[in-house]
């Protein structure tokens, strides 16, 4: 069963721009209180500048275990209830900076081990009340091997693994679990990209599709669909098929 304002709160991180945002407001306007998280608190504060109470602004770096610990507990001084909906989509992406180790460590940090620091003190209250949905936000990105993904895209088949086992754990104890694999949407992101970007989505459509995902049993939310059906059939070829294949159609991006 999905939850719904009436079980308590929502939790989006990575609200400051692009598709957290976007999903806070969209929250918002379907009747759910949304407290947001990223680092900056500014962006933040125009939310609940334009939304007054139903947002709680929880500023914090997700890849600070205790800092994420600390805002889950001013969420719930908030008065508002608890966290029935978290969305872990908090995310980083700089093309090519991954081959460091440093830099490496940095995406993983962000976008793996944040998921798990925003998990970690919401798990235990949807355990104990036996209800809660959780969505991890991934990638197509996540689904094989890309050139140029490097850290990125194995963050986010990472995530997609996590939420695979998430799903087997917590199914059975009422915690509904969700993985959202979008494709290329227009964000701060991917601004930075300088290769075609193939069915590009404005954030706005990428959220509502995953607002109405949210609605539903399915694990995972991916789209746009003539992008995630392609490349789950090329999954499923040979490797001495698929890499041919993924070269030349990524020929633009080198
Ligand atoms: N855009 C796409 O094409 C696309 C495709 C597939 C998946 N995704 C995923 O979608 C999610 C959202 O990305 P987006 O496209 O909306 O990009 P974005 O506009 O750059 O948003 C990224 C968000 O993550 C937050 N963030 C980054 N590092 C953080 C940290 N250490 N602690 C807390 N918050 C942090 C940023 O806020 P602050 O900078 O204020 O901290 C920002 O709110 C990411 O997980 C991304 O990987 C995006």
């Amino acid at each position: 069963m999905t939850v719904s304002p009436d079980d308590g709160i929502a939790w989006v991180t990575g609200a400051s721009s692009g598709i957290g945002r976007a999903l806070a407001e969209r929250l918002i306007g379907a009747g759910w209180t949304v407290a947001v998280t990223a680092r900056r608190s500014a962006a933040l504060a125009d939310l609940a500048a334009a939304h007054g109470e139903r947002v709680i602004v929880a500023p914090a770096d997700v890849a600070d275990a205790a800092a994420m610990a600390a805002a889950h507990d001013a969420i719930r001084q908030a008065g508002h209830g608890e966290v029935a909906l978290l969305i872990a989509n908090a995310g980083r992406y700089s093309p090519g900076e991954a081959l460091a180790a440093d830099a490496f460590r940095a995406v993983i940090e962000v976008n793996l081990i944040g998921a798990a620091n925003t998990l970690a003190p919401v798990l235990p209250g949807m355990l104990a009340r036996g209800r809660g949905q959780v969505v991890l936000v991934a990638s197509l990105a996540g689904l094989m091997g890309l050139p140029g993904a490097s850290a990125y895209g194995a963050s986010k088949a990472a995530l997609i693994n996590w939420a695979e086992s998430l799903r087997l754990d917590l199914s059975g104890r009422g915690i509904h679990v969700q993985v959202v694999n979008p494709g290329f949407v227009a964000t701060p992101m991917t601004a930075v990209n300088r290769f075609p970007m193939p069915f590009l989505m404005p954030v706005e459509a990428a959220a509502a599709r995953i607002v109405a995902g949210l609605a539903s049993r399915r694990f995972e939310i991916a789209f746009p669909r003539r992008l995630a059906w392609p490349m789950k059939l090329v999954r499923l070829l040979p490797y001495r098929l698929t890499f041919p294949l993924i070269a030349a159609s990524t020929r633009a991006r080198r």
